[in-house]
């Protein structure tokens, strides 16, 4: 079926979008106000988009009256932000994060969230998250009515249980257990089904054809 995106209202855009583009990853960002209050709250719209400089990306939509999110207010206020991952443990915590608290209320402490201070941003990191990146501002876009939230990834903490080589950086990845955001408003996928399918060269593809004829 075709859905034509300039013949449609945006909500039935955003739903189309938001079922079939899974499974994403999940930002689970942790930032301050001006005060230092901290704050926490799950991003979907989400990706890393290099490495030289290593750029990650979250995009902020308005709460329904339009006002901006405490996320996007607190790193406009403060240049900075931490990203962590969401281990399957943790899913149940980070669910609890995106409740529409109002600003100033700590949604780490509402979680029983621990945290740890960052080492090169004074934004913490939550504790038990097996990944979390120490990001600075590097640039806000609108996008619409969203806003585009490009950070660079100053610091990376993993898991030590994870981390295979550190000189070489091999990470074991399935030891991290993370979850990605499904469709609707409750399904996540985990990581624990994986399906492995080797990249080629030209030339094995060609003696694979050739095999074959
Ligand atoms: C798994 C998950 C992913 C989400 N992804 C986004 C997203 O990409 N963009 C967004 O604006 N809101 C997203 N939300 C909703 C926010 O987490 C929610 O509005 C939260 O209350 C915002 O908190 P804040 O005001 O503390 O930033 C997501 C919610 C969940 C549960």
């Amino acid at each position: 079926m075709l859905f034509d995106f300039d013949a449609m209202p945006h909500g039935n855009r955003y739903k189309l979008l938001v079922s079939c583009v899974v499974p994403r990853p999940i930002a689970w960002v942790v930032s301050r106000d001006a005060a230092g209050v901290l704050n926490a709250a799950p991003y979907s719209f989400f990706n890393v988009f290099g490495e030289d400089p290593a750029v990650v990306a979250i995009s902020c939509g308005p709460r329904p009256e339009g006002s901006a999110k405490d996320t996007l207010a607190n790193i406009q206020a403060t240049g900075e932000f931490t990203v962590c991952l969401v281990p399957h443990a943790l899913a149940e915590q980070m669910v609890v994060t995106a409740a529409d608290f109002p600003p100033g209320v700590d949604e780490l402490a509402e979680a029983g969230l621990a945290t740890i201070p960052s080492t090169k941003i004074a934004t913490p990191r939550i504790a038990d998250s097996p990944v979390a990146m120490e990001c600075t501002l590097w640039k806000i876009i609108p996008v619409g009515v969203h806003s585009m939230v490009m950070g660079e990834v100053k610091a990376m903490h993993v898991a030590d249980e994870a981390v295979m080589n550190p000189e070489r950086a091999y990470i074991d990845t399935p030891v991290l257990d993370l979850v990605g955001r499904m469709h609707g408003r409750g399904w996540y996928s985990t990581t624990r089904d994986r399906v492995e399918f080797p990249r080629i060269t030209p030339a094995e593809w060609a003696a694979r054809k050739k095999a074959t004829e």
